[in-house]
């Protein structure tokens, strides 16, 4: 088994391009976690299971009808043996996510899935939110990438089309929704490398992580 990066942080802080564009200058396969809770919301959603029965929803969680497999530009999502990797990137579909994750028991039931995903692979760049604490406590290096809010909704706005002000209310719902839960709340991991992207471009923020990887590694 390989090492693990771990890249954590609040919606749209760019964790998943980032993670995605370091895992292949690393030459490693790469997970967005954030895939099984919008998979599980999405099942949910198609099988019209109620969103506050826990135990239908962890029951679901591990239901053979839906898989999550990794590959290098998305992660992606199989329901009855069908993509549907576009439809859980809808912003709705985080929203759901985000509801449902605040269960122990779904979490309990996305977990060993979740670390699967090192087995077999030379090394594993995972993003979410509770990546470095709960998923891959032990991994090599643990980042936690964030910008300001304005920015965070903007660029997601860009992304789906959406207009700014409605995108800032739902990421600060969504955000207040992920870091209040009990169960494995989204903070920054103890000994993380905090990076505030907001001043800096793509670029900057993929070569100062690989260069932070790299003295670590
Ligand atoms: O990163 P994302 O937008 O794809 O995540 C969608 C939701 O899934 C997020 O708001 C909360 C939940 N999630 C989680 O609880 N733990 C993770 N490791 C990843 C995502």
């Amino acid at each position: 088994m390989g090492q693990v990066v771990t890249i954590d942080g609040p919606a749209a802080s760019g964790k998943t391009s980032v993670s995605r564009e370091l895992a292949k200058r690393l030459g490693w396969s790469w997970v967005s976690t954030g895939a099984f809770y919008r998979g599980l919301a999405y099942v949910a959603h198609s099988t019209a299971t109620t969103l506050h029965d826990e135990e239908a929803l962890a029951k679901l969680a591990v239901d053979k009808m839906w898989q999550v497999k990794m590959a290098h530009d998305h992660t992606r999502v199989f329901l009855n043996g069908k993509d549907v990797t576009d439809e859980i990137s809808q912003e709705h579909v985080g929203g759901i996510a985000s509801q449902i994750s605040h269960f122990p028991k779904v979490r309990a039931a996305l977990l060993q899935a979740q670390r699967e995903c090192q087995k077999n692979s030379s090394g594993l760049v995972a993003e979410g939110r509770d990546c470095g604490t709960v998923v891959f406590p032990d991994a090599a290096v643990k980042i936690y990438l964030t910008a300001r809010q304005e920015d965070r909704a903007e660029r997601r706005a860009k992304d789906l089309g959406l207009s700014v002000a409605e995108t800032v209310k739902a990421q600060v719902q969504r955000d207040q929704q992920d870091s209040s839960r009990k169960a494995a709340p989204m903070k920054v991991p103890e000994h993380a490398l905090v990076v505030d992207t907001t001043e800096l471009d793509f670029k900057q923020v993929v070569g100062l992580i690989e260069d932070h990887v790299k003295r670590i590694i």
